[in-house]
């Protein structure tokens, strides 16, 4: 399927010539579903805390048809796979099967939508539908919350209910905390369902409020992969997670985000010195996060960078989710022409970076950047230049060659 559509084809139209590859008519609907990358804000949305992220012009598209009988067809085009289920076997979570089968595990994503948009009380429509992605997998940018939006997004479109970005969100972290098994935050469900284009979202993972901040024009954020991608990253995530828990108990509040740096001082005697270091590391981000949003809004691009680097410390040395690949980079970016400030992005352990730049710079920054990690490490970095896009929903499908 990759061969015959061309690889470098952008999802939207690989989305629209799948379908009529394998389904021999045309869509009549097209949606599209971000990806994501966090300016600053890591390893808080689970405390209850804030995050700053915006979502990614990169994407997971599905080109879709409704169908009545209950059963959704879906053709992977990036896989070269294709799947089938009836709607009414995603009732249950008795019924789910395991995502990590190389085999068709990949279909327990869009039967664990199913899933979760019914226990919301929706009445599901099954579609035909063509998926593609540009968001690269295992890099930190949310690919697989693009796929579980879009795939909501396609049930919206066929079933025709209102898209409520905060109840889609908790649906879909429903899906990978019960369905998928992985215990993620709510960070990159709902800036994709809710992201607003040319803006960064501050996310208050407690009541979900968020408020969009303009992105200046003079600057621009490149995302940086290392090439390398997380081993491990579940149990190392599980295991902050635990120890962010143990101290917001002994600190007697609800969540890290109800502590302050004073609280925790007072309590450090009790504490575990690596649990310590972990609280340090969130109650510390959630101010910076706050700060940039602030920053951001004043247009002080000097600030939020600096506030970035200030935040990639943290997670290297007191939160232990940065990797020599990731620390390289965020080096070599540093040193590049018009960098502003650079840190890594999403779980860690591997994936990628971001930087803020002067818009003027990019080109330089991007050169120079590589060949420093390349000099370092030996690896390719890749360079992701994105706007701020908006947030999953549907999208005309006019210009897509579509008959
Ligand atoms: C992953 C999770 C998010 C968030 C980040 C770290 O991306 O899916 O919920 O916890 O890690 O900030």
């Amino acid at each position: 399927m990759r061969a015959a559509h061309g690889r470098g084809a952008h999802p939207r139209e690989r989305a629209v010539t799948a379908f009529h590859a394998t389904y021999g008519r045309p869509p009549t609907h097209l949606v599209r579903a971000p990806g994501r990358v966090n300016l600053i804000g890591e390893h808080t949305d689970y405390n209850d805390g804030f995050v700053l992220p915006m979502a990614l012009e990169r994407a997971a598209w599905i080109a879709l048809a409704p169908r009545d009988d209950g059963v959704v067809r879906l053709a992977a085009d990036d896989l070269g796979q294709q799947g089938t289920f009836a709607i009414a076997t995603a009732r249950s979570r008795d019924t789910r099967g395991d995502a990590r089968d190389p085999q068709g595990g990949w279909l327990e994503y869009p039967r664990g939508v199913a899933w979760a948009l019914q226990d919301m009380g929706h009445t599901l429509a099954g579609f035909d539908g063509a998926l593609a992605s540009d968001v690269p997998r295992g890099a930190g940018l949310s690919s697989s919350a693009a796929v579980e939006l879009a795939v909501a997004a396609a049930f919206a479109a066929a079933s025709g209910f209102d898209w409520d970005p905060p109840a889609i969100a908790r649906a879909m972290q429903r899906v990978e905390n019960l369905w998928v098994g992985v215990q993620s935050g709510i960070m990159d469900q709902l800036i994709g369902a809710a992201g607003v284009a040319g803006h960064a979202l501050l996310i208050d993972c407690r009541d979900l409020s968020l408020r969009p901040v303009p992105l200046p024009d003079g600057v621009a954020v490149v995302v940086l992969d290392t090439d390398t991608r997380r081993t491990l990253v579940g149990s190392a995530y599980d295991d902050r997670r635990a120890a962010c828990t143990r101290v917001a108990r002994e600190l007697g509040v609800t969540a890290l985000r109800d502590a302050d740096a004073d609280a925790l001082a007072a309590a450090a005697k009790r504490l575990d010195p690596v649990d310590l270091r972990r609280a340090r590391h969130v109650i510390g981000e959630n101010a910076r996060t706050l700060e940039a949003a602030d920053a951001l809004a004043d247009g002080d691009v000097a600030r939020l960078g600096s506030l970035m680097d200030a935040s990639h410390a943290s997670l290297r040395d007191d939160y232990e989710v940065s990797s020599p690949a990731l620390d390289a980079i965020v080096g070599a970016a540093r040193a590049a022409p018009g960098c502003l400030g650079a840190r890594m992005t999403g779980a860690g352990f591997g994936g990628c970076a971001v930087a803020l730049v002067g818009r003027d710079d990019v080109e330089p920054f991007v050169a120079a950047t590589a060949d420093a990690y390349r000099a370092a490490t030996g690896h390719e970095a890749r360079a992701y230049v994105s706007a701020a896009a908006a947030g999953a929903g549907q999208e005309p499908l006019d210009g897509t060659g579509n008959a």
